[in-house]
């Protein structure tokens, strides 16, 4: 399974980056407000430090204003995604600008049903939000797994991306349930690393390992 970093802070995804096992970045407008700096400029800064798939959204609700925003948002790096919520306008632009050649991350997908269109309109990443499911009384993981067979059974090569993930658990329920990609919190992949039982044991290697001379 592949691992994206979900956030616009550049330190976080340096760090994140730097441990070698991130392959792509997602962000949305909510996670660069947050930051306080222009969209265009940090995906571009984002592009510097990660060299895969880097997903920006988005804004427009009309057809031709959409198609207009996403054309523009492909053209800032090779490696950008543009992400495009699901909606009626959402799949039509979907179907123009995947025929162009663009690589399109349908967002805001909440059903089985809606992974199933925008895979038929020719997205190339489709983000289920498995947390905001879980919030609502759902079953996230029951919609990747849906959205997997879907997908399995008509050779549909759209890639699910568990998005909206809120700690480890959801990462290994999403990894089981078949998700291609996992887009991750920061703070939740550095949560990943950690384990009580792996602390205790080099405790324990570090004080036995005083017995004998260094190697
Ligand atoms: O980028 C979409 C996403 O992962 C949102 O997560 O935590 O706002 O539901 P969250």
């Amino acid at each position: 399974m592949r691992i994206f970093l979900d956030t616009a802070n550049i330190d976080d995804i340096r760090r994140g980056a730097a441990l070698g096992v991130v392959d792509g970045v997602t962000t949305n407008p909510t996670l660069v407000a947050r930051e306080g700096v222009d969209y265009k400029t940090r995906v571009l800064e984002i592009c510097d430090v990660v060299d895969g798939p880097i997903s920006a959204e988005c804004i427009s609700m009309e057809l031709e204003q959409l198609v207009a925003e996403a054309r523009r948002v492909a053209a800032w790096h090779p490696n950008v995604v543009v992400k495009i919520p699901m909606s009626e306008v959402g799949l039509q632009a979907t179907k123009r600008l995947s025929a162009e050649g663009i690589k399109i991350n349908t967002t805001l997908v909440f059903s089985a049903n809606q992974a199933l269109l925008a895979a038929k309109a020719g997205t190339t990443f489709v983000s289920p939000f498995v947390g905001r499911l879980n919030d609502a009384g759902h079953d996230g993981t029951e919609v990747i797994r849906e959205i997997v067979a879907t997908y399995d059974a008509f050779n549909l090569p759209a890639q699910v991306l568990a998005a909206s993930i809120r700690n480890p658990r959801d990462v290994t329920e999403a990894a089981l349930a078949g998700a291609h990609i996992a887009t991750i919190p920061a703070a939740v992949l550095f949560q990943m690393i950690q384990h009580p039982l792996t602390d205790r044991g080099i405790e324990i290697f570090l004080k036995d390992a005083q017995k004998y001379a260094p190697v």
